[in-house]
């Protein structure tokens, strides 16, 4: 111990013994990694385009989608969510891949037109049109932006924060956002979120009543995140009321097609490409996306950003959205989720697609180097 002790303090072996220190340390870590629950991608090997103005042409967006979905087809691991209950029943092997251009065009491979509940993704859409009505600075310190770090359905999440949701994309901010839907009552609040979603997807949005029915009679923690958020003020309305209008807004039917022309609204500065309706502001669009990039995946943002480098919502009956800002959206379906919630194969797909697309918003290269003759003439490159 001596020894080591005093190894440490010449400079050289201190050092060394740092490093090694810090070696193993990640070799520990890495033979940790599988237990670990993180954002599982399979890209290795694939290289990363860097992301650019534009998307590619339309035969290889064709391309990649059809690649997208035949690489991980096979994929079966995972497991169908059933804390409601009727989800447990759908068949898991369905698995559909969409990109929706913000200059409308649509490629799709696999199931893109079965439907299946949005659930928690419909807090990002529900999100947008609360800012529109009431704006940045009234919704930034209602509901707050940063992310828990906790799961979706946390209830100490609320207690740590003095009863402040802070996040608008797990169950507690979700609650409060809907409760500030515009509505002269609870059916017409509704109505409005229906029709909200339903304008970001370009087409009338249904309920699936059997999902609606089997979520409202098992859905006792998301009243007791409501009642506790009434506790603390957060929600001045009728706070069953409240979920009963959020538990609707999650069963709206919608396809990977669907989700792939939302985002592709939010990419496209609030205009749908497809219909050419405005749905909301181009600020509305940027405010919501930067809630997506820090919380959209509860707490595996972080590695989903890491990885994959878009702002992101997932649902878990096995739908997950991805933007990027000026380009398109990514729509997946495949039920099977990993322990965090979030789809196995919609994942990776997503991953693949952010790479091959140059979609990862991080991924740059130097442009100087392509282009010398843009610097001014005498100025050094740094
Ligand atoms: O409130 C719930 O628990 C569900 N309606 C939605 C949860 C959800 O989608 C979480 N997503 N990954």
């Amino acid at each position: 111990m001596t020894l080591l002790f005093a190894m440490r303090n010449v400079p050289e072996i201190g050092l060394a013994l740092r490093c090694a220190v810090v070696r193993a340390s990640i070799a520990v870590a890495r033979a940790d990694r599988r237990k670990r629950v993180v954002v599982e991608t399979d890209v290795e090997g694939i290289e990363q385009e860097v992301s650019t103005g534009s998307l590619p042409g339309w035969d290889r967006v064709e391309d990649l989608v059809g690649a997208a979905h035949a690489r991980y087809r096979d994929v079966d691991d995972g497991v169908v969510a059933d804390y409601i209950p009727v989800l447990a029943t759908v068949d898991p092997g369905l698995y559909g891949v969409c990109v929706a251009e913000s200059g409308g065009a649509v490629h799709g491979a696999g199931d893109t037109e079965v439907e299946f509940s949005v659930q928690s993704i419909s807090k990002a859409f529900v999100y947008a049109l609360v800012c529109e009505e009431f704006g940045h600075q009234d919704v930034l310190e209602r509901v707050g932006v940063n992310n828990t770090g906790l799961p979706f359905n946390s209830v100490i999440a609320v207690e740590l924060n003095d009863g402040h949701p802070m996040n608008p994309m797990v169950n507690a901010g979700a609650l409060a956002t809907t409760a500030l839907m515009p509505g002269a009552s609870f059916g017409e609040q509704w109505e409005n979120v229906r029709g909200g979603l339903s304008a970001f997807a370009g087409r009338q949005l249904e309920l699936d009543d059997e999902v609606y029915r089997s979520e409202s009679a098992t859905n006792m923690r998301n009243k007791a995140i409501a009642r506790l958020l009434q506790s603390y003020g957060r929600i001045e309305v009728d706070p069953l009321e409240v979920v009963d209008v959020y538990t609707r807004q999650c069963a709206l039917r919608v396809s990977a097609h669907d989700l792939a022309v939302m985002g592709a609204t939010l990419a496209d500065g609030g205009v749908n490409p497809v219909t050419g309706e405005r749905v909301v502001s181009g600020q509305v669009c940027r405010d919501t996306l930067a809630v997506l990039a820090a919380t959209g995946m509860y707490e595996r943002s972080g590695e989903w950003l890491f990885e994959i480098g878009l702002p992101a919502k997932s649902g878990v009956a096995g739908g997950i959205v991805a933007v990027a800002p000026g380009k398109g959206a990514i729509g997946t379906f495949s039920p099977p989720l990993d322990p965090a919630g979030n789809s196995v194969r919609g994942q990776r797909a997503t991953a693949y697609l952010s790479r091959t697309l140059g979609l990862n918003v991080f991924a740059s290269a130097p442009r100087v180097a392509e282009h010398p003759a843009r610097m001014p003439e005498g100025t050094e490159s740094r």
